[in-house]
């Protein structure tokens, strides 16, 4: 964390990987907010002061602020000088919630509800395209699974392509973002998905937004975020669960997503499954060995499903990796971690920590790995690893 911390005039952030990622990236710094609030609070207020310091007049915090302009990597004309003009999944509630947890830093807590209220604020009202209660993606780097599968389907790709098509066709809708004005409802018209876990989060940081705003007196904010939280919970059960499961939903009629991801367990964080639903999930998808259960833990798409690739190539750029159908991620391990505590099945949880700590351990900290041999993949110095801090 300390070799990845950079510092311009007042403000401070971590970059997740010097080499390939070397700007402040949205969920990136939620997670270095909570991994520094173990260690050294005042810098985790300052990820998250940074964070916030380039948010847009509608309330939008682009997934990328570039501080430092002079590398090559991601270099995108996004027509903002700052930040790009995308999301990325919205934990900023909970890690603003977690840092005043370990401070009780009221003063700190109120300077970063107003740009975090106006984010949800955002989301909710610009991104109800359908007006159904949930919240859509305009590009697949908004979900922070940049290459998952669930996004072939809008991107009119097969399951197996290569990564530079995937690429390609995720660049040019930045584009068409830009000449839509960056209204979603313009952009849906190109790529439309109503995510699972990114309305997972919503739903989780919406509960935290409504006890920030109890605990600064915000009272009428307080009900309006819980009201936001309820609608929520509510649309995800009516239009995206089916078969035990919360499914994706693309386009303007919402069509179910069928690809086999470690999407489905995300909704654990949140509280949406019931324990019935929940135990059936664990017993016969989770720990599935053909599927999900893998020796080096859970892999970002299930083993059985016709997209999953964990090989690295030889050749190429980290970019140019299999990234988010097949590897293993740190933070999907932190959520189902706690999801998993959360229900009570405290043994899976133990085996998903104790597996992250052994990756760690075999292979450093890198930015994904092999589920079926443990390797390393993907970008260098890799921040998400610090993530088992947290997982206790
Ligand atoms: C990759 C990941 C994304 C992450 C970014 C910076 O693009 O897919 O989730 O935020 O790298 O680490």
């Amino acid at each position: 964390m300390i070799k990845n911390r950079r510092v311009v005039r007042e403000f401070q952030y971590t970059v997740p990987s010097p080499s390939s990622y070397p700007y402040q990236w949205f969920w990136d710094s939620c997670f270095h907010a909570i991994i520094l609030s173990h260690f050294d609070t005042e810098s985790a207020k300052k990820e998250l002061r940074s964070l916030v310091a380039n948010q847009h007049e509608n309330g939008m915090i682009g997934h990328v602020t570039y501080w430092e302009k002079h590398h090559t990597v991601l270099n995108i004309g996004w027509g903002f000088e700052h930040t790009s003009s995308l999301i990325q999944p919205p934990l900023l509630a909970y890690a603003l919630w977690r840092v005043y947890d370990r401070t009780r830093d009221g003063d700190f807590l109120a300077e970063i509800y107003e740009p975090t209220r106006k984010f949800y604020n955002y989301l909710v009202s610009e991104r109800d395209v359908r007006n159904v209660g949930l919240v859509g993606l305009v590009n697949p780097d908004e979900s922070g699974e940049d290459n998952s599968p669930r996004f072939d389907g809008e991107l009119e790709l097969p399951p197996y392509h290569p990564v530079e098509t995937n690429q390609k066709r995720r660049f040019a809708l930045f584009d068409m973002h830009k000449d839509c004005k960056y209204a979603a409802v313009c952009t849906s018209k190109f790529f439309w998905v109503e995510d699972v876990p990114v309305n997972a989060f919503m739903v989780w940081n919406l509960d935290i937004m409504s006890d920030i705003a109890r605990i600064l007196g915000r009272k009428e904010d307080a009900k309006t975020f819980k009201a936001h939280e309820w609608r929520m919970r509510a649309a995800m059960r009516t239009h995206m669960f089916d078969a035990g499961l919360f499914k994706s939903l693309t386009g303007m009629n919402g069509m179910k997503l069928e690809e086999k991801t470690l999407a489905r367990f995300i909704p654990l964080v949140a509280n949406l499954y019931t324990q019935e639903e929940a135990a059936h999930l664990v017993a016969w998808d989770l720990t599935d060995e053909r599927t999900y259960w893998l020796p080096f833990g859970v892999p970002s798409v299930a083993q059985d499903d016709p997209a999953f690739d964990a090989n690295e190539p030889t050749w190429g750029e980290a970019w140019q990796h299999p990234h988010w159908r097949g590897p293993i991620w740190m933070a999907m391990n932190w959520f189902m971690f706690h999801g998993l505590n959360r229900y009570g099945f405290h043994t899976e949880a133990e085996e998903i920590r104790k597996k992250s700590l052994a990756l760690v351990e075999k292979s450093g900290f890198r930015e994904y790995y092999n589920p079926l041999t443990g390797d390393g993949q993907g970008a260098q110095d890799f921040t998400w690893g610090g993530l088992i801090l947290d997982m206790a």
